[in-house]
């Protein structure tokens, strides 16, 4: 099911400062900040080889990232494993008895296709599945 580990979410307080971090100590080439409204969220990604780290910050403190910091702090917040057909990849999982906080895929950062699997079905770790630029097989209405 898993082509590749797609990128590595991480929840931070201030984008900037960790998008500077990032810049500056390790010389990462940073992507277009974006803010997808609908999980609350500000985003910076950069490539690390073929996967990446995605820099999180909250748009506001109700938002799940918001309350992944109130409880948790800075940190990893989620994997993101790269597969084909994510529709069928949830129903897969969903016949198998996995608990999904997306029972159909979103639009995340990048425009890719993901949903999140719940950590509580994964061993503690939020698990997103991507599925990036709609997949070989996307349709221009879908
Ligand atoms: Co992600």
């Amino acid at each position: 099911m898993f082509e590749k580990i797609h990128h590595l979410g991480y929840a931070v307080e201030d984008l900037e400062a960790a998008s500077r971090f990032y810049q500056e100590r390790f010389g990462a080439r940073l992507e277009e900040p974006e803010t997808v409204a609908d999980q609350g969220v500000k985003a910076v990604m950069f490539r690390v080889g073929e996967s990446r780290v995605e820099l999180l910050e909250p748009t506001h403190p109700d938002s799940p990232v918001g309350k992944f910091l109130a409880k948790r702090g800075e940190g990893l917040h989620h994997v993101a494993f790269q597969v084909e057909d994510i529709e069928g990849r949830l129903a897969q999982l969903e016949r198998g008895g996995v608990e999904l906080i997306d029972e159909s895929p979103r639009v995340g950062v990048g425009g890719t296709r993901m949903a999140f699997v719940h950590p509580k079905s994964a061993f503690g770790v939020l698990t997103e599945l991507v599925e990036p630029d709609g997949g070989p097989a996307s349709k221009p209405d879908g």
